[in-house]
Parts: C-alpha cells; structure tokens; sequence
C-alpha cells in the first residue's frame, strides 16, 4: 500500500534527526582510535566528552533494489590539530555505492579503495554531490565553523564495516593550518605542528 506519511519525512537539519527515525549519536569517547593525535585525543577527552556527530536513519526498506538513507551532522571543532571527523567505513557488500549531497556547512570527504592503495579527498558541500563508488572506504570531516549536515543514500544491503578501518585507519588526514585546512598524509603527521 502506498501511504503519504510513510514516503515524506520531515528533515530537521539543526538536530540531524528524520522525523520517526532512529538516531545514533558518536561522541568523542566512541572515536578512539580515530585521530593521529592520540595524546590530544586523551587529553580532550579528560576534559569532556562532547557529541561529535549524530546520524538519522531510514533503513526499514528490505529486498533487492530499496534503498536506505542517513542524514549526518558533523560538529565543529577539533583534537589538536585534527577536525572533528566520522569513524568512517567500508560498505560490507563491497560493490555498494553512495551519494552524498551536502546541504548546510564545510566538509571534505576522505576516499580510498577498499584494499588501501589509493586515497583522494574531495569538498563537501551545500548544493554538491559526491559519488562514493563501490569498494570504497569513505569519512567526513567538518572544516567549517558550523554543523556540517549532509545525507548519504545507499542500497539498503550496502551494511557498514567498521572494523577494517578501526585497523588500518585512512592514509589522509585533515589538519588546520596556518593557511586554513590541509590534507596530509598520515605518514607524515608526526612532522605537523599547530600553527
Ligand atoms: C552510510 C554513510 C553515512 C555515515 C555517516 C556516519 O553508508 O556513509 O550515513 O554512516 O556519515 O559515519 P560513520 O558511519 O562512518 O560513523
Ligand atoms: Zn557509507
């Protein structure tokens, strides 16, 4: 049966939640592990454990061909140098794509194949799309001073991997400079200084 309340939902793009929708919040105590810098993550951390980002979900269609949806919001701020960030992940069912449309803020978009051996970025957005292909990690990060809010649409068999990344994490890093955000490399953190 088709029912109207059942295909609109009410987007709140200031708390991140969909109207009827089940929520997951991250806060900064679920990311160890997630930033370079591990010893301004436990020092940030003894001081308070903010949220870092909440995630709404439809994931209630099933079978082949539905399609699931989260809309994210991504706090500002940062642990040392490093702004604040998703954990990140792989789609279980590798060949699973995504489209992300950023709707409020500044983001970047960290990309790498699923095996390692290779790693883009890309801007995140209001009035953008970025196709996230198959078998491609991927992890947002706000470089703005506001939520960055943006949604992400997936096959709803696409299921999410974290744990291979909780091992490996991504080879790019986004840090503030002293000419505004710059992606390194992680090999390379250890060099970075704050500006
Ligand atoms: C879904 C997707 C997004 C993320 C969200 C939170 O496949 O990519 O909805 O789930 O940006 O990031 P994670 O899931 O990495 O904590
Ligand atoms: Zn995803």
């Amino acid at each position: 049966m088709l029912s109207v309340p059942d295909i609109v939902r009410r987007l709140d793009l200031a708390s991140g939640t969909i109207e009827g929708c089940p929520t997951t919040e991250r806060r900064l105590s679920d990311l160890r592990g997630v930033f370079a810098d591990s010893d301004a993550y436990e020092s940030a951390l003894q001081q308070q454990d903010p949220l870092i980002y909440r995630v709404s979900t439809i994931q209630e269609g099933t079978g082949q061909g539905e399609l699931h949806c989260g809309l994210g919001v991504l706090m500002p701020g940062r642990v040392g140098s490093e702004y604040f960030m998703t954990k990140g992940h792989l789609h279980s069912w590798r060949p699973a794509a995504e489209f992300y449309i950023g709707l409020k803020g500044r983001g970047i978009m960290l990309l790498e194949t699923d095996v390692g051996n290779d790693s883009v970025w890309c801007n995140l957005l209001p009035e953008s799309l970025v196709h996230v292909p198959g078998n491609t990690a991927h992890r947002t990060v706000n470089i703005g001073d506001e939520p960055l809010v943006y949604i992400g649409i997936y096959p709803s068999d696409a299921g999410h991997d974290y744990s291979t990344l909780t091992a490996r994490n991504f080879r790019l890093v986004v840090v503030a400079g002293s000419h505004g955000p710059k992606v390194i490399r992680r090999t390379d953190f250890p060099a970075h200084r704050l500006p």
